[in-house]
Protein backbone atom coordinates (compact mmCIF):
# COMPACT_ATOMS: atom_id res chain seq x y z
CA UNK A 1 0.00 0.00 0.00
CA UNK A 2 1.75 3.68 -1.56
CA UNK A 3 1.09 6.17 0.95
CA UNK A 4 1.57 9.82 -0.20
CA UNK A 5 3.08 12.08 2.97
CA UNK A 6 3.29 15.47 2.48
CA UNK A 7 5.67 16.98 5.43
CA UNK A 8 7.88 13.61 4.85
CA UNK A 9 10.45 15.69 5.84
CA UNK A 10 9.23 17.67 9.24
CA UNK A 11 9.33 16.80 12.51
CA UNK A 12 6.31 14.83 12.87
CA UNK A 13 6.53 13.71 9.09
CA UNK A 14 9.61 12.17 9.10
CA UNK A 15 8.76 10.08 11.93
CA UNK A 16 5.26 8.91 10.72
CA UNK A 17 7.31 7.89 7.76
CA UNK A 18 9.83 5.78 9.63
CA UNK A 19 6.54 4.25 11.24
CA UNK A 20 5.10 3.71 8.24
CA UNK A 21 8.15 1.97 6.14
CA UNK A 22 8.75 -0.01 9.56
CA UNK A 23 5.17 -1.50 8.91
CA UNK A 24 5.56 -2.80 5.61
CA UNK A 25 4.31 0.94 3.71
CA UNK A 26 5.91 1.98 0.91
CA UNK A 27 5.82 5.74 1.26
CA UNK A 28 6.02 8.80 -1.36
CA UNK A 29 7.02 11.82 0.08
CA UNK A 30 6.27 15.15 -0.75
CA UNK A 31 9.83 17.37 -1.17
CA UNK A 32 9.78 20.93 -1.61
CA UNK A 33 14.03 21.16 -2.04
CA UNK A 34 16.82 19.10 -3.15
CA UNK A 35 17.48 18.71 0.32
CA UNK A 36 14.30 17.73 1.56
CA UNK A 37 14.12 14.60 -1.77
CA UNK A 38 17.51 13.78 -0.79
CA UNK A 39 16.61 12.92 2.15
CA UNK A 40 13.54 10.82 1.79
CA UNK A 41 14.88 8.55 -1.00
CA UNK A 42 17.92 8.06 1.89
CA UNK A 43 15.31 5.87 3.66
CA UNK A 44 13.48 4.41 0.73
CA UNK A 45 10.76 6.78 0.10
CA UNK A 46 10.04 7.99 -3.52
CA UNK A 47 10.34 11.90 -3.40
CA UNK A 48 7.27 13.52 -5.29
CA UNK A 49 8.71 17.52 -5.87
CA UNK A 50 6.17 19.78 -5.35
CA UNK A 51 4.99 22.57 -2.93
CA UNK A 52 2.21 24.12 -0.63
CA UNK A 53 2.62 26.91 -3.17
CA UNK A 54 1.30 24.81 -6.06
CA UNK A 55 -2.07 22.86 -4.88
CA UNK A 56 -1.89 20.77 -8.36
CA UNK A 57 1.14 18.83 -7.69
CA UNK A 58 0.15 17.70 -4.29
CA UNK A 59 -3.21 16.65 -5.83
CA UNK A 60 -1.58 14.67 -8.76
CA UNK A 61 0.10 12.31 -5.61
CA UNK A 62 -2.99 11.93 -3.54
CA UNK A 63 -4.74 10.38 -6.33
CA UNK A 64 -1.54 7.85 -7.78
CA UNK A 65 -1.02 7.05 -3.50
CA UNK A 66 -3.71 4.78 -1.88
CA UNK A 67 -3.94 6.83 1.14
CA UNK A 68 -2.86 10.71 1.99
CA UNK A 69 -1.21 11.87 5.09
CA UNK A 70 -0.93 15.77 4.77
CA UNK A 71 1.33 17.16 7.74
CA UNK A 72 3.28 19.71 5.99
CA UNK A 73 2.43 23.38 6.70
CA UNK A 74 4.33 26.90 6.49
CA UNK A 75 4.42 27.75 10.15
CA UNK A 76 4.97 31.53 9.54
CA UNK A 77 3.76 32.66 12.59
CA UNK A 78 4.04 36.01 11.53
CA UNK A 79 1.56 35.43 8.67
CA UNK A 80 -0.59 32.70 10.14
CA UNK A 81 -3.74 33.72 8.17
CA UNK A 82 -1.91 33.44 4.83
CA UNK A 83 -0.65 29.48 6.24
CA UNK A 84 -4.63 29.12 6.89
CA UNK A 85 -5.55 29.92 3.45
CA UNK A 86 -2.63 27.92 2.05
CA UNK A 87 -3.77 25.40 4.06
CA UNK A 88 -7.62 25.12 2.72
CA UNK A 89 -6.53 25.54 -0.98
CA UNK A 90 -3.75 22.40 -0.20
CA UNK A 91 -6.73 20.40 1.41
CA UNK A 92 -9.82 21.42 -1.14
CA UNK A 93 -7.15 20.48 -3.80
CA UNK A 94 -6.49 16.79 -2.74
CA UNK A 95 -10.46 16.39 -1.70
CA UNK A 96 -11.21 17.04 -4.86
CA UNK A 97 -8.92 14.79 -5.98
CA UNK A 98 -10.15 12.26 -4.05
CA UNK A 99 -13.34 12.44 -4.22
CA UNK A 100 -15.40 9.11 -4.63
CA UNK A 101 -12.27 6.56 -4.08
CA UNK A 102 -13.24 5.83 -0.50
CA UNK A 103 -9.32 6.35 -0.14
CA UNK A 104 -8.44 7.73 3.42
CA UNK A 105 -7.42 11.39 3.89
CA UNK A 106 -5.47 11.78 7.25
CA UNK A 107 -4.60 15.22 8.41
CA UNK A 108 -2.60 17.90 10.85
CA UNK A 109 -4.77 20.14 12.47
CA UNK A 110 -5.06 22.24 15.57
CA UNK A 111 -5.20 21.90 18.61
CA UNK A 112 -9.40 21.54 20.12
CA UNK A 113 -9.58 24.46 21.38
CA UNK A 114 -9.91 25.69 25.25
CA UNK A 115 -12.63 23.86 26.91
CA UNK A 116 -13.29 25.91 30.20
CA UNK A 117 -13.25 23.89 33.13
CA UNK A 118 -13.01 20.52 31.72
CA UNK A 119 -10.80 18.68 29.15
CA UNK A 120 -11.23 18.75 25.61
CA UNK A 121 -12.42 15.80 23.70
CA UNK A 122 -12.75 13.78 20.37
CA UNK A 123 -16.15 14.84 20.27
CA UNK A 124 -15.77 18.83 20.64
CA UNK A 125 -15.65 20.55 17.08
CA UNK A 126 -13.38 23.39 16.08
CA UNK A 127 -14.94 26.45 16.11
CA UNK A 128 -13.20 27.25 12.44
CA UNK A 129 -15.37 27.62 9.80
CA UNK A 130 -13.89 29.63 6.34
CA UNK A 131 -10.62 30.77 4.80
CA UNK A 132 -10.11 33.34 7.28
CA UNK A 133 -10.13 31.60 10.53
CA UNK A 134 -7.75 29.47 12.15
CA UNK A 135 -5.82 27.18 10.13
CA UNK A 136 -8.39 28.02 7.17
CA UNK A 137 -10.80 26.08 8.68
CA UNK A 138 -9.70 23.00 7.32
CA UNK A 139 -10.80 20.43 9.72
CA UNK A 140 -14.31 21.30 9.04
CA UNK A 141 -13.50 21.70 5.43
CA UNK A 142 -12.28 18.24 5.15
CA UNK A 143 -14.70 15.81 7.47
CA UNK A 144 -17.42 17.39 5.34
CA UNK A 145 -15.77 14.93 2.61
CA UNK A 146 -17.20 11.53 4.89
CA UNK A 147 -20.13 12.77 2.63
CA UNK A 148 -18.42 12.39 -0.69
CA UNK A 149 -16.73 9.33 -0.88
CA UNK A 150 -13.67 10.10 0.95
CA UNK A 151 -12.86 8.59 4.73
CA UNK A 152 -10.94 11.88 6.25
CA UNK A 153 -9.55 11.75 9.42
CA UNK A 154 -8.56 14.80 11.85
CA UNK A 155 -4.96 14.35 13.42
CA UNK A 156 -5.09 16.62 16.28
CA UNK A 157 -1.94 17.06 17.56
CA UNK A 158 -0.59 18.33 20.95
CA UNK A 159 2.97 19.36 21.63
CA UNK A 160 5.26 17.35 20.07
CA UNK A 161 8.42 16.47 21.89
CA UNK A 162 11.80 14.10 21.40
CA UNK A 163 15.17 13.91 21.44
CA UNK A 164 16.06 14.23 18.29
CA UNK A 165 16.51 17.98 17.60
CA UNK A 166 12.57 19.05 17.81
CA UNK A 167 12.60 22.52 16.22
CA UNK A 168 9.03 23.16 17.80
CA UNK A 169 7.52 24.73 20.74
CA UNK A 170 9.36 23.61 23.37
CA UNK A 171 12.79 24.59 21.69
CA UNK A 172 11.13 28.13 20.86
CA UNK A 173 10.55 28.08 25.29
CA UNK A 174 14.09 27.22 25.48
CA UNK A 175 15.45 29.62 23.43
CA UNK A 176 13.38 32.48 24.76
CA UNK A 177 14.41 32.15 28.12
CA UNK A 178 18.15 31.71 27.16
CA UNK A 179 17.58 35.10 25.34
CA UNK A 180 15.83 36.71 28.20
CA UNK A 181 17.79 34.97 31.08
CA UNK A 182 14.81 33.95 32.92
CA UNK A 183 12.36 30.58 32.36
CA UNK A 184 8.87 32.27 32.44
CA UNK A 185 5.06 31.33 32.38
CA UNK A 186 2.23 33.68 32.42
CA UNK A 187 0.27 34.73 35.18
CA UNK A 188 0.30 31.94 38.00
CA UNK A 189 1.41 29.55 34.98
CA UNK A 190 -1.64 27.16 35.99
CA UNK A 191 -2.55 27.40 31.89
CA UNK A 192 -2.43 23.52 30.51
CA UNK A 193 -0.11 22.16 27.51
CA UNK A 194 -1.05 18.67 26.45
CA UNK A 195 1.51 17.00 24.87
CA UNK A 196 3.00 13.66 23.93
CA UNK A 197 6.14 11.68 22.09
CA UNK A 198 6.83 12.09 18.25
CA UNK A 199 7.02 8.33 18.31
CA UNK A 200 3.86 7.64 20.08
CA UNK A 201 2.46 10.29 18.14
CA UNK A 202 3.39 8.87 14.65
CA UNK A 203 2.09 5.09 16.15
CA UNK A 204 -0.76 7.24 16.09
CA UNK A 205 -1.00 8.04 12.87
CA UNK A 206 -0.01 5.00 11.50
CA UNK A 207 -3.37 2.76 13.86
CA UNK A 208 -5.58 5.55 12.34
CA UNK A 209 -4.80 5.03 9.05
CA UNK A 210 -5.37 1.57 9.93
CA UNK A 211 -8.40 1.62 12.35
CA UNK A 212 -9.90 4.91 12.13
CA UNK A 213 -13.74 5.64 10.74
CA UNK A 214 -14.83 8.68 8.42
CA UNK A 215 -14.96 11.81 10.26
CA UNK A 216 -13.08 10.54 13.42
CA UNK A 217 -10.37 13.36 15.11
CA UNK A 218 -7.40 11.53 16.73
CA UNK A 219 -6.12 13.32 19.83
CA UNK A 220 -2.73 12.36 19.59
CA UNK A 221 -1.96 13.12 23.46
CA UNK A 222 0.29 11.34 26.05
CA UNK A 223 0.06 13.50 28.99
CA UNK A 224 -3.52 15.46 29.13
CA UNK A 225 -2.22 19.07 30.77
CA UNK A 226 0.94 19.98 32.14
CA UNK A 227 0.70 23.26 34.36
CA UNK A 228 2.65 25.63 32.16
CA UNK A 229 4.55 26.72 35.83
CA UNK A 230 5.73 23.10 35.79
CA UNK A 231 7.20 23.74 32.01
CA UNK A 232 8.71 26.90 33.34
CA UNK A 233 10.49 25.15 36.89
CA UNK A 234 12.12 22.38 33.99
CA UNK A 235 13.29 24.55 31.59
CA UNK A 236 14.62 26.93 34.65
CA UNK A 237 16.27 24.13 36.16
CA UNK A 238 17.58 22.16 33.06
CA UNK A 239 19.26 25.37 32.24
CA UNK A 240 20.32 26.99 35.21
CA UNK A 241 17.91 30.23 34.65
CA UNK A 242 15.62 32.12 37.58
CA UNK A 243 12.14 31.16 37.19
CA UNK A 244 9.49 33.84 36.88
CA UNK A 245 6.19 34.97 36.46
CA UNK A 246 5.14 37.02 33.64
CA UNK A 247 2.53 38.95 33.48
CA UNK A 248 0.40 38.81 30.75
CA UNK A 249 0.31 42.71 29.47
CA UNK A 250 4.40 41.79 29.34
CA UNK A 251 3.74 38.08 28.00
CA UNK A 252 3.76 39.56 24.03
CA UNK A 253 7.00 41.59 24.58
CA UNK A 254 8.30 38.73 26.59
CA UNK A 255 7.39 35.45 24.44
CA UNK A 256 6.47 36.80 20.41
CA UNK A 257 4.31 35.15 19.46
CA UNK A 258 3.95 32.30 21.09
CA UNK A 259 2.71 34.70 24.33
CA UNK A 260 -1.00 33.78 22.96
CA UNK A 261 -0.15 29.94 23.10
CA UNK A 262 1.45 30.00 26.40
CA UNK A 263 -1.73 31.70 28.34
CA UNK A 264 -4.46 29.40 26.91
CA UNK A 265 -5.49 26.29 28.82
CA UNK A 266 -5.28 23.36 26.57
CA UNK A 267 -5.99 20.37 28.37
CA UNK A 268 -6.52 17.48 25.97
CA UNK A 269 -8.55 13.69 27.11
CA UNK A 270 -7.19 11.05 24.18
CA UNK A 271 -9.81 8.61 25.71
CA UNK A 272 -11.52 8.26 22.61
CA UNK A 273 -8.66 7.87 20.65
CA UNK A 274 -7.17 5.21 23.20
CA UNK A 275 -10.18 3.16 22.92
CA UNK A 276 -10.61 3.33 19.28
CA UNK A 277 -7.33 2.85 17.76
CA UNK A 278 -6.23 0.62 20.36
CA UNK A 279 -3.10 3.31 21.20
CA UNK A 280 -1.04 3.15 24.56
CA UNK A 281 1.74 5.89 23.88
CA UNK A 282 4.65 4.64 26.02
CA UNK A 283 7.37 7.31 25.10
CA UNK A 284 9.29 9.55 27.55
CA UNK A 285 7.49 12.25 28.99
CA UNK A 286 8.07 15.67 28.33
CA UNK A 287 9.52 16.24 31.83
CA UNK A 288 12.10 13.59 31.25
CA UNK A 289 13.29 14.71 27.79
CA UNK A 290 13.69 18.41 29.42
CA UNK A 291 15.70 16.67 32.35
CA UNK A 292 17.75 14.77 29.81
CA UNK A 293 19.28 18.22 27.92
CA UNK A 294 16.77 17.81 24.81
CA UNK A 295 16.15 21.21 24.93
CA UNK A 296 19.62 22.31 25.69
CA UNK A 297 20.79 23.30 22.44
N1 LIG B 1 5.11 19.82 16.28
C1 LIG B 1 4.05 20.07 17.05
O1 LIG B 1 4.19 20.14 18.27
C2 LIG B 1 2.68 20.25 16.42
C3 LIG B 1 1.60 20.52 17.29
C4 LIG B 1 0.33 20.71 16.74
C5 LIG B 1 0.13 20.59 15.37
N2 LIG B 1 1.21 20.33 14.54
C6 LIG B 1 0.97 20.23 13.10
O2 LIG B 1 1.46 18.99 12.61
C7 LIG B 1 1.96 19.15 11.28
C8 LIG B 1 3.42 18.71 11.21
O3 LIG B 1 4.15 19.52 12.11
P1 LIG B 1 5.74 19.42 12.26
O4 LIG B 1 6.05 19.82 13.66
O5 LIG B 1 6.21 18.10 11.77
O6 LIG B 1 6.21 20.58 11.28
P2 LIG B 1 7.68 20.88 10.67
O7 LIG B 1 8.74 20.12 11.38
O8 LIG B 1 7.76 22.37 10.58
O9 LIG B 1 7.58 20.28 9.20
C9 LIG B 1 6.85 20.93 8.22
C10 LIG B 1 6.91 20.11 6.95
O10 LIG B 1 6.19 20.85 5.94
C11 LIG B 1 7.03 21.03 4.82
N3 LIG B 1 6.70 22.30 4.19
C12 LIG B 1 6.64 23.54 4.76
N4 LIG B 1 6.33 24.46 3.85
C13 LIG B 1 6.19 23.79 2.67
C14 LIG B 1 5.87 24.20 1.34
N5 LIG B 1 5.64 25.48 1.05
N6 LIG B 1 5.81 23.25 0.38
C15 LIG B 1 6.06 21.94 0.66
N7 LIG B 1 6.36 21.50 1.91
C16 LIG B 1 6.44 22.42 2.88
C17 LIG B 1 8.45 21.03 5.37
O11 LIG B 1 9.36 20.74 4.32
P3 LIG B 1 10.95 21.00 4.44
O12 LIG B 1 11.51 19.85 5.22
O13 LIG B 1 11.41 21.03 3.03
O14 LIG B 1 11.11 22.32 5.17
C18 LIG B 1 8.34 19.92 6.41
O15 LIG B 1 8.43 18.66 5.80
C19 LIG B 1 1.75 20.62 10.93
O16 LIG B 1 0.52 20.78 10.30
C20 LIG B 1 1.72 21.28 12.30
O17 LIG B 1 1.07 22.52 12.31
C21 LIG B 1 2.48 20.16 15.04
Amino acid sequence: MNIFVTGASGWIGSAVTDELLANGYSVTGLARSDASAAALEAKGVTAHRGSLDNPASLAVAAEAADAVIHLAFNHDFDHYDVAGRTERTVVSAMLEALEGSDKAFLFASGAAGATPGRAATEDDPLPAHGPDSMRGGAENLALSYADNGVRPVALRFPIVHGRDGDPGFVAYLAQVARKQGVSGYIGDGSSRWASVDRRDAARAVRLALEKAPAGFRVHAVAEEGIPTREIAEALGKRLDLPVRSISPDDAPAHFGWMAMMFGLDGATSAEITRKTLGWDPTGPTLMEDIAVGAYDA
